[in-house]
């Protein structure tokens, strides 16, 4: 028996970067994403007679590092008594290094665990347990534009606009694509526990949200852009103020800062946003992609640039 599910990364415009409670993985603040539709990740689960222990190919090498945090979220699908499975996943971006790889992985893993096991779960709870292995996989169930909200007891995801409605373009400018040196779950943990700017950042999340919900439902970019820039920098400050701190950009990814804001002086309505790597990610109407594109491959130092639009939530290939 096996099942193959695909689902893409998501880039959020307001940022998940804190954990209210470490064993359940829940956020400490809620968050703004966009599903992407050019990137994605595959994942195939076959039960396997035989089979002792769980199994996990990455883009056809085995991977005994994710094999943990991978069994992990499947027994929180399945159970702990669920038979062993053989794993396999495929990317077609660098995994671990800021562009979101865990959030596809962990979206795509748990509808083809829901397909394999045969639970036929709602996707509120797919959501749910996605978020478990990953707060950012959450979002990835849902396609367009998505809000992960954060209550007492547990996350939910919700649609502010389809995967249509809104036809943005994301240029992703890769500066760096090796693994990041700290995970962003570790990252999050040093910044809760040592940075002085972590109970503002937290304080002020609510305010960002509204802001952020405001824009979308307006479709008003440069609003969007103003909030998402803001709260992408704040973000980095608190990772900035951590001690040890945290420098996830190199000098590519500040000039990549630089490209766009001459981009935006010349009136090209864009904005950037960067995660915990040194990716920039830039977002744009359509009709500007191709000048946003061509002046980010331009810049000194980015290696390869990727393109994408508004893409659609998790789904089950095959069974
Ligand atoms: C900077 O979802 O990777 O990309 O829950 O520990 O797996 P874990 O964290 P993860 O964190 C994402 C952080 C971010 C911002 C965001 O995507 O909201």
């Amino acid at each position: 028996m096996r099942a193959t599910a695909i689902a893409q990364p998501n880039i959020a415009v307001v940022k998940y970067w804190g954990k209210r409670d470490l064993a359940r993985n829940l956020p400490a603040v809620g968050s703004i994403s966009i599903t992407l539709s050019t990137l994605y990740t595959e994942m195939q689960v076959e039960i396997e007679t035989g089979l002792v222990d769980d199994a996990l190919l990455v883009n056809g090498a085995e991977n005994r590092t994710l094999l943990a945090r991978v069994s992990n979220c499947l027994n929180i699908v399945a159970g702990t008594d669920r038979p062993a499975v053989r794993v396999s996943s495929r990317s077609n971006f660098p995994i671990a290094a800021g562009l979101a790889s865990s959030a596809s992985a962990f979206a795509a893993l748990v509808v083809a665990a829901d397909a394999v096991f045969a639970l036929s779960l709602p996707r509120a709870q797919l959501a749910s347990l996605a978020g478990r292995a990953s707060g950012s996989a959450a979002r990835s169930l849902l396609g367009g534009f998505v809000e992960l909200e954060n209550d007492a007891n547990d996350i939910s995801v919700t649609n502010l606009l389809g995967a249509t409605d809104w036809p943005l373009e994301i240029v992703v400018a890769i500066t760096a694509p090796g693994p990041k040196p700290v995970s962003s779950g570790d990252a999050m943990e040093i910044s809760r526990r040592t940075s002085p700017f972590y109970d503002l950042w937290i304080e002020q999340q609510a305010g960002d949200l509204a802001e952020a919900r405001a824009a979308i439902e307006q479709r008003d970019l440069q609003r969007l852009g103003a909030i998402a820039e803001h709260n992408c920098l704040k973000m980095h400050s608190v990772m900035l103020g951590s001690r040890p701190p945290m420098i996830y950009w190199n000098s590519a990814t500040v000039a990549c800062m630089q490209t766009i804001r001459e981009l935006q002086a010349s009136g090209v309505n864009v904005f950037f946003t960067i995660d915990a790597g040194p990716q920039l990610k830039a977002i744009c109407a359509a009709t500007d992609a191709a000048t946003v594109r061509a002046a980010l491959a331009a810049t000194d130092g980015v290696v390869e640039v990727m393109q994408s639009g508004v893409g659609e939530g998790a789904r089950l290939l095959s069974t």
